[in-house]
């Protein structure tokens, strides 16, 4: 079981993580933390990176180093199944990405990192149990580091979940905004006051260097280390780990850069990606294209949990970005936001799952949401699945298909929703498909919040909404239910704000 003392280790890790940063004799070098992910039922990749100055390239000497690598049954680190000799090198930015293998299933490990006399901080991962009666799963999603402290993470680490889904935007690509309070406009002639807390620490970032800098800066927050710390990630990017609204091998701008400037941008992305995850295998560069394999699917107990990547594979948005009503080419039935590839690959597994729950993580919104009160031409968000509607139309004819409980757990949108999924979603008489839950986001505030609570009654299939605070959710699966925490920050501008339960919605009540 998971003692008080680890507890302590990681959600008090402001104590630790200053020890760490300020290690006696010497420039520390566990700056950024530990980390686990991408569990299995036997096996689990352990992370940190050697940095002793993080926020310019790390600080490591060119060439290799040797870390030791322990891994125990008990989190006072006294049962050893595992003590090994890991070499790193500047190649992949001093970090580790340790694949330890032969563990049972549904088990705790305790890992520890050390590098000459120096101890990184204790992390704590779990394998996977396809058989365990119930799972304990929190979702997370972008952290903007200038707009919010991370005391939604806080609050995660000390719930100790079985696994984290994150589902992108973990960093921000933009450059240093003022600090202070700003004024936007919400919709419906309103105006909501935003504050900046903390500053990012370059202009827009483009290469290798800057990306590494950027996780680094985010990495340092000790909050955000002690979520990594408490469980196994399973993660995948959505648009600002790369750039706003990228699209396969579109970027934001394509007037501004040729396509081979923007792979190249990608591929730097993509590896600071790699080098700050716990992930298995590295970005490749083939054919004047860069590639990371991000989706993949993960076995809890009652649910069986696919994580998609809509970004790498995805068609352009159509009609252009951004909330308009439906052109032509959003209609063309050959578009796709997951690729061919990935789509064969989730429908396989939808229809030959037996799993009580059939979760699938997308970066962006299932659930189509109308910005205007007149059915007819009504304006949606076509970066969401709302521009692919043939796509959608795919995926929810096979979830119709006897596929068992299909929960979407989803980021994006700043906003945290529920929704009941219909084959058609504005018609209640139409077959029912399952549910999406959204909780907020970790730090990333919401100027469209207001645009939508004002057509709420246009979207009757949304049964709980908020844009007003950030947050996670906590989803717990037993066998005939899925219960939801949607947690909230008080007031995201302070690290030790207080978070509570907005609401708790159990599936087999909605
Ligand atoms: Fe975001």
């Amino acid at each position: 079981m998971f003692s008080r003392r680890l507890f302590l280790a990681s959600t008090g890790a402001a104590l630790w993580v200053p020890k760490m940063a300020y290690a006696e004799g010497g420039k520390a070098h566990f700056t950024l933390g530990v980390a686990s992910g991408s569990p299995t039922p036997s096996s689990v990749i352990l992370w940190t990176r050697l940095a002793p100055d993080p926020l310019n390239g790390g600080g490591m000497p060119p060439g290799t180093a040797d870390v030791r690598v322990r891994v125990c049954t008990d989190d006072a680190m006294r049962n050893p199944i595992r003590d090994e000799i890991v070499r790193t090198s500047d190649a992949d930015a001093h970090s580790i990405h340790y694949k330890l293998t032969g563990l049972k299933p549904g088990r705790e490990y305790f890992y520890q990192f050390y590098y000459g006399d120096e101890e990184s901080p204790v992390g704590r991962t779990r394998t996977t149990d396809p058989n365990a009666p119930e799972a304990k799963v929190a979702l997370a999603y972008c952290q903007h580091y200038e707009t919010g402290h991370y005391a939604a993470y806080r609050d995660l680490a000390s719930w100790v979940p079985d696994c984290v889904i994150h589902t992108g935007d973990y960093i921000y690509e933009g450059g240093i905004s003022a600090f202070g309070a700003k004024m936007r406009d919400v919709g419906g002639g309103e105006r909501r006051m935003f504050e900046i807390v903390r500053q990012h620490n370059s202009n827009e970032i483009v290469t290798l260097w800057d990306y590494r800098n950027r996780y680094a800066l985010y990495r340092a927050d000790p909050h955000l280390q002690a979520a990594h710390a408490i469980a196994p990630w399973i993660v995948a990017m959505d648009d600002h780990e790369v750039d706003n609204n990228w699209a396969a091998g579109t970027p934001q701008d394509p007037e501004k850069q040729t396509p081979l400037e923007f792979e190249i941008r990608k591929y730097a992305a993509f590896k600071a990606y790699y080098e700050h995850m716990p992930i298995e295998a590295p970005p490749a560069f083939n054919k004047m294209k860069a590639t990371l394999q991000l989706y993949g699917k993960y076995h809890l107990g009652p649910a069986l949990i696919h994580l998609l990547d809509t970004r790498q594979f995805r068609d352009d948005q159509p009609c252009g970005d951004n909330r308009k009503p439906y052109c032509e080419e959003a209609l063309d039935p050959k578009r796709t936001i997951m690729g061919a590839e990935q789509e064969a690959w989730l429908t396989r597994s939808l229809k030959t799952s037996s799993a009580p729950f059939n979760v699938i993580a997308t970066q962006v919104w299932f659930t189509s949401y109308r910005y205007t009160e007149a059915p007819e031409a009504a304006e949606t968000n076509l970066d969401s699945w709302d521009g692919y509607p043939s796509a959608r139309d795919r995926l929810s004819a096979t979830l119709a298909d006897g596929v068992s409980n299909p929960i979407f757990l989803t980021g994006d949108w700043h906003t945290a929703m529920a929704s009941t999924l219909h084959e058609d979603q504005f018609d209640p008489n139409s077959r029912r498909i399952g549910h999406e839950l959204v909780g907020s986001s970790i730090s990333s505030y919401c100027p469209w919040a207001r645009d939508m609570e004002i057509v709420r009654d246009a979207n009757p299939h949304v049964s709980y909404l908020n844009g007003n605070k950030r947050g996670y959710l906590r989803t717990t699966f037993s066998k005939d239910n899925c219960s939801a925490e949607f947690r909230v920050v008080e007031d995201s501008g302070r690290a030790d704000s207080p978070v509570t339960t907005d609401i708790e919605m159990r599936t087999k009540d909605m």
